[in-house]
């Protein structure tokens, strides 16, 4: 019996240095000290035992028994007290300040596409699109560039195939508008275009945005007037516009707009090469063969159109050196915007 006393100490500890929670601690002391424990089986024997046993296994069990009890009371509260560190590790200070979330935004190409739609918008314009991968007839013959024409150099295409091009211009949107809507037509169309040209003021993907107006009395005089109160809206209205007469293929006549530069308020600097004029965009009065390859009968309707470039005209406004910083995606730059 003694030895079994002894055999219980050792299974004890080694049970005791298992138990990890307390419902494991719990069950080791019903293992041992419960009703039907294995220390207690012993303690219930111990009456049988001859008298002079009696007192040696006795003492023994007994203070097993004691020293049973209390190594778990020990363990209990050291669990206890590990458990309460551990909640202290995991709970959340609701009064701690929250971490704020990095917040992107709109691109600043794309914040100037929507200002400048927006003010069209005002004047009655609708919003169309057109595929980037274009035909040579749409990019370039039904806007009365023959094959072969010189002005076809002015366009530094990019080929996908002979007939296949990468559009180098939005005005191709002109002539699909054209062919699936009747007059009135009040229409700009945003999207990139493609030339194969690179340096500070050139991206091989550069945005336009078309303008076409057709109807029955549309004059000049309209055109004017609606740029005039786009480069109003978008610029201020202290700017001043010039028409220069220039050539375009679909338009006839054409004018390119310059507006007054702002940077040293007309008075000559580098970014207007001491003319104190800016040249912004290209226009005319949409060219009769144009209208015809639209499917619009040129006797019966007239028209304006227009383009300009995007990120110049974001240039001009936000002040910017170098477009290609449009397109490097530098965080320290585009969080400017
Ligand atoms: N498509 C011309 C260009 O890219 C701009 C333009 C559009 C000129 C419409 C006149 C009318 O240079």
């Amino acid at each position: 019996m003694k030895q079994e006393i002894e055999g219980l100490r050792e299974s004890f500890r080694s049970d005791l240095a298992k138990a990890r929670e307390e419902r494991e601690l719990e069950a080791t002391r019903v293992k041992y000290l419960g009703r039907k424990g294995l220390l207690t089986l012993i303690l219930k024997k111990i009456s049988d035992l001859p008298l002079d046993q009696k007192k040696e296994i006795g003492s023994l069990a007994n203070s097993l028994k004691k020293e049973i009890t209390a190594l778990l009371n020990k363990k209990k509260k050291d669990l206890e007290s590990l458990k309460v560190s551990n909640l202290q590790k995991e709970a959340i200070d609701i009064t701690a300040p929250g971490s704020k979330f990095p917040l992107g935004h709109l691109h600043p190409v794309t914040q100037v596409f929507d200002d400048i739609i927006e003010i069209f918008k005002r004047l009655g314009f609708s919003v169309a699109e057109g595929p980037e991968v274009e035909s040579d007839w749409y990019n370039f013959q039904a806007l009365n560039f023959p094959k072969d024409h010189p002005a076809r150099d002015t366009q530094d295409t990019l080929f996908v195939s002979e007939e296949i091009v990468l559009r180098t211009q939005t005005s191709p949107v002109q002539i699909r508008y054209m062919e699936e809507n009747k007059p009135p037509i009040r229409v700009v169309a945003p999207g990139r275009t493609y030339r194969r040209d690179s340096d500070v003021t050139h991206t091989p993907m550069f945005h336009q945005l078309e303008g076409l107006a057709v109807s029955t009395d549309i004059r000049f005089s309209d055109l004017k007037g609606t740029l005039e109160y786009f480069v109003h809206e978008f610029f201020g209205s202290e700017r001043k516009l010039r028409f220069r007469p220039h050539f375009f293929p679909f338009t006839e006549p054409s004018a390119e707009v310059d507006i007054s530069c702002g940077i040293c308020n007309s008075k000559g600097c580098r970014v207007c090469k001491f003319s104190g004029w800016i040249e912004v965009l290209g226009a005319g009065m949409v060219h009769p063969q144009v209208l015809k390859n639209g499917g619009i009968d040129p006797k019966v309707y007239r028209g304006f159109a227009f383009g300009l470039g995007i990120e110049r005209l974001a240039m001009l406004k936000y002040n910017i050196d170098d477009l290609r910083l449009f397109f490097e995606n530098d965080l320290r730059f585009l969080k400017q915007f």
